[in-house]
């Protein structure tokens, strides 16, 4: 890794504690003015001084996000389809040049190892890495599960090794059982995406369980900006993963309004 890659990354993943909490506002792409981001400008701007990383697209960067915050940003990269359609049907849909005039410190798509078009967007990822190379940008594949596919480390573990293999410098993907087996089959750091919104402290217990386990953090969304109080959820993860709080411990954070 070059300089501008390891630097670039280094804004993402803090370097003092090895993890980072990602927050993740991205859904709208195929959803969406989904629950709880029907108005992004109002869910981020009391969170961005809480996030170590802003997962968004461009066109809610541009219209939702002040210019001026100072906020470190991985930008979604990838759509095409949406809930109503495939949804492995994805492309590339933000240029690499689009990417750097953003600031961005980091680009990310899906790939949808298992469901129809897995083979595109594997390839995608390849031309993503093969373009971001030439810039120093560090690349985030997201493992998209299909519905039909089991959130089991078997699984999850062959999507992130393939993220991997392909180039793919860091690797999104969901908790299992089992998830040590997930971390210890992929030599690039993976951050847990929290998924559908369950009870604050499953949440955090969740957390808990992925850095135990190995994780480099969270890209954490729908269980932040959904909770009935996002700023003390989001220090409340953070205490876990930056400090090793306990649940109980973070339970508190999160409770105090
Ligand atoms: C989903 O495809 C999006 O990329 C989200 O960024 C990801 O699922 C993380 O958000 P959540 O914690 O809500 O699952």
């Amino acid at each position: 890794m070059d300089f501008g890659m390891k630097n670039r990354l280094s804004h993402i993943i803090k370097p003092k504690t090895g993890k980072t909490v990602m927050l993740a506002v991205d859904h709208g792409y195929f959803q969406g003015p989904t629950t709880g981001l029907k108005d992004v400008r109002k869910t981020v701007t009391p969170l961005i001084p809480l996030a170590d990383c802003l997962f968004i697209t461009r066109g809610m960067l541009r219209t939702s996000v002040d210019p001026k915050s100072d906020v470190v940003l991985c930008l979604r990269v990838s759509g095409g389809p949406s809930i109503l359609g495939e949804l492995s049907n994805e492309d590339i849909t933000t240029s690499m040049e689009e990417a750097i005039r953003l600031n961005a410190s980091g680009v990310g798509m899906s790939i949808y190892v298992g469901a129809s078009n897995e083979d595109r967007t594997i390839s995608n990822l390849g031309r993503l890495v093969n373009e971001a190379e030439r810039y120093g940008m560090p690349v985030l594949a997201v493992t998209a599960v299909g519905k039909e596919m089991a959130r089991d480390a078997r699984y999850l573990g062959l999507a992130c090794r393939i993220a991997a293999e392909i180039g793919a410098h860091f690797v999104k993907t969901y908790y299992c059982e089992e998830f040590h087996k997930v971390v210890e089959g992929c030599p690039v750091p993976i951050v847990m995406a929290g998924g559908k919104k369950i009870p604050e402290k499953n949440a955090l217990q969740m957390t808990a369980n992925a850095i135990k386990e190995g994780a480099s953090g969270v890209d954490m969304g729908r269980n932040i900006f959904q909770s009935d109080n996002p700023v003390g959820m989001i220090k409340a993860i953070k205490a876990i993963v930056h400090k090793g709080a306990s649940v109980e411990e973070a339970f508190e954070i999160y409770s105090k309004k």
